[in-house]
């Protein structure tokens, strides 16, 4: 068999056009379009799910670098703002008498001295008594203090960032893109999956009556999951016994950026029964109190979101949001691939909404192909799914059994009662060891620079030892081999010392977040946000900080 012997063109039929949709549709049209004809077809009515966003930043590399489309010319378009890493707050026990606490999980790799990671030379230091992993290993937890942008005024960057944008913005902006590259949009209801002989989809009935085929039918329909679970009948594994919370009340809030500046970071706020997102966008924030239903009613989380923001429940426009936690037991299934919320989901405490959109993407354009499916690659892609997400569960899993707050049912309950995978019960007896828990990634650059290697070392030794030391959740004893190394552990002053220099220098140099978005999106655009946002509200000090 050859890959060229057939001369019709082969179709892809995109079912849904939320970000995953047009996110897919774009990808495949830059990487196939001159080969294959994609069609998706999008419902006016059904609204999609968008509240604020937040990123990581291989998104750049692996989406926009891909289309051709430099960050400043997306960003203008979507509201977008920056992201250098992850303010956790209140998520360790208060004492008596005791302020708010916080501590961040900033983007970045952390380098290894003689082989070993920087965080083991820091316990081994301070046996994690003194400032916190990050402030001392990483350079920009101090600019996030200051609320400086990780970019220099020229736009070069000074420490890895992500972006918070508003999702429907990004998928109309891609929308718009893609149908002027050729893909085909159709506005129009699904009302009906036909399966063919061979039991897989044979073709799509919409409301005004069209019958669409396709060689390749691909599910962006979001929790609904029309084809690949309605259709195709493929079971949810459903985890939420590995994670409590299946609820949300969003909101966007207005922020008046000249009083209060804007936070170059997305905060997530522990509360009585989940925790409340905080992402900061040119003259909003979205925000939305994520919760489980077991320990806390719709109106609860109401209330306790408006407390916490200091607004009157009528003044907000919430957006109530139910959602499923886990994955397809396969994303693909026969002709049918599963993309997004309709393949697999988890609260987005680690900001992987995105990513597991552009991980399957990417994962799907390195496994292509419309008919004659081989089960050996489709196989393979299914793997690479349930890699990703169990891998990513584990470890969002683990800033909830770790926890020290036992103030609530909530938090009792995710100390003592949630079901622990082999594999997270092995990282976390490496940690308490005094071990790393992965080895050291390369550098930076590549890291972010290929999907390929951040995909299989998702979590880097920072990444957990930010989080569980930041919950105050401790290795037993320093790495033992470091007793032997004194002209190691020597070295490691001098790397401590220059961060703290860094850390000086950036505060001093680095323009404002806000002054810098200011500049970004008037130069760029002003369009983008909608007059109605930008009522400001000084009472809405950031009461967080
Ligand atoms: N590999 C990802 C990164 O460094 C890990 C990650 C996901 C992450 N979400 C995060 C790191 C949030 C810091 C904060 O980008």
């Amino acid at each position: 068999m050859t890959n060229n012997e057939s001369e019709t063109p082969r179709t892809v039929l995109i079912a849904g056009g939320g970000t995953a949709g047009w996110m897919t549709a774009a990808y495949l049209s830059k990487a196939f379009g001159h080969t294959v004809n994609i069609t998706l077809i999008e419902s006016a009515a059904i609204p999609k799910i968008g509240v604020g966003e937040a990123t990581i930043p291989n998104l750049q590399k692996v989406l926009f670098d891909f289309l051709g489309i430099p960050e400043r010319e997306w960003m203008a378009q979507v509201n977008g703002a920056f992201k250098t890493g992850i303010r956790f707050v209140n998520w360790r026990k208060r004492e008596e008498g005791e302020g708010p606490n916080h501590f961040y999980h900033p983007f970045g790799v952390l380098p290894a001295i003689d082989g070993i990671p920087l965080p083991q030379y820091w316990f081994n230091d301070t046996l994690g008594r003194g400032e916190g992993v990050e402030y001392a290993c990483f350079r920009s937890p101090a600019m996030m203090d200051a609320m400086r942008s990780p970019r220099y005024a020229d736009g070069r960057p000074a420490v890895p960032s992500a972006w918070h944008f508003d999702a429907h913005l990004v998928a109309d902006f891609l929308m718009r893109w893609s149908t002027a590259r050729g893909v085909t949009r159709i506005v129009d209801d699904i009302v009906g999956v036909r399966l063919n002989e061979q039991g897989a989809i044979g073709s799509i009935e919409s409301k005004s009556g069209r019958t669409l085929t396709a060689d390749l039918f691909i599910d962006c329909t979001g929790f609904r999951g029309m084809l690949i679970n309605k259709a195709l009948g493929e079971p949810f594994i459903d985890m939420r016994s590995q994670l409590l919370c299946d609820s949300a009340v969003a909101a966007a809030i207005p922020n008046d950026d000249e009083t209060l500046g804007i936070e170059p970071y997305t905060s997530a706020i522990a509360m009585k029964a989940g925790w409340t997102w905080k992402i900061p966008m040119l003259g909003r924030f979205g925000s939305g109190y994520v919760y489980s239903s077991d320990f806390a009613t719709e109106d609860e989380a109401v209330r306790d979101y408006c407390a916490l923001w200091g607004v009157k429940e009528g003044q907000v426009n919430f957006n109530k949001i139910r959602f499923r936690t886990g994955r397809n037991r396969r994303a693909w299934v026969k002709n049918c691939v599963s993309i997004g919320l309709s393949s697999c989901f988890l609260e987005p405490l680690e900001s992987t909404g995105i990513y597991f959109i552009t991980a399957a993407i990417y994962q799907l354009a390195k496994h292509f192909q419309t008919r004659d499916f081989d089960p050996v690659m489709v196989d393979q892609f299914n793997r690479e799914i349930e890699f990703m997400y169990d891998d990513c569960r584990d470890f969002v899993q683990a800033h909830y059994f770790t926890t020290t707050r036992e103030d609530t049912e909530f938090w009792r309950v995710n100390k003592n009662e949630l079901t622990l995978s082999d594999s997270i019960r092995d990282k976390m007896a490496l940690y308490k060891s005094g071990m790393p828990v992965n080895p050291p990634t390369s550098s930076e650059e590549d890291y972010y620079g290929s999907l390929d290697q951040e995909f299989h070392n998702f979590w880097t030794n920072g990444n957990y030892y930010c989080v569980l030391a930041g919950l105050g959740y401790l290795p037993d004893r320093p790495y033992a081999p470091l007793a032997y190394l004194p002209e190691s552990v020597r070295k490691s002053r001098d790397v401590f010392r220059q961060i703290k220099r860094q850390q000086r220098e950036s505060v001093e140099e680095m323009p404002s977040n806000f002054e810098y978005l200011r500049e970004l999106h008037s130069k760029e655009n002003s369009g983008a946000r909608s007059p109605a946002l930008r009522n400001s509200n000084t009472a809405l000090a950031a009461t967080t900080r």
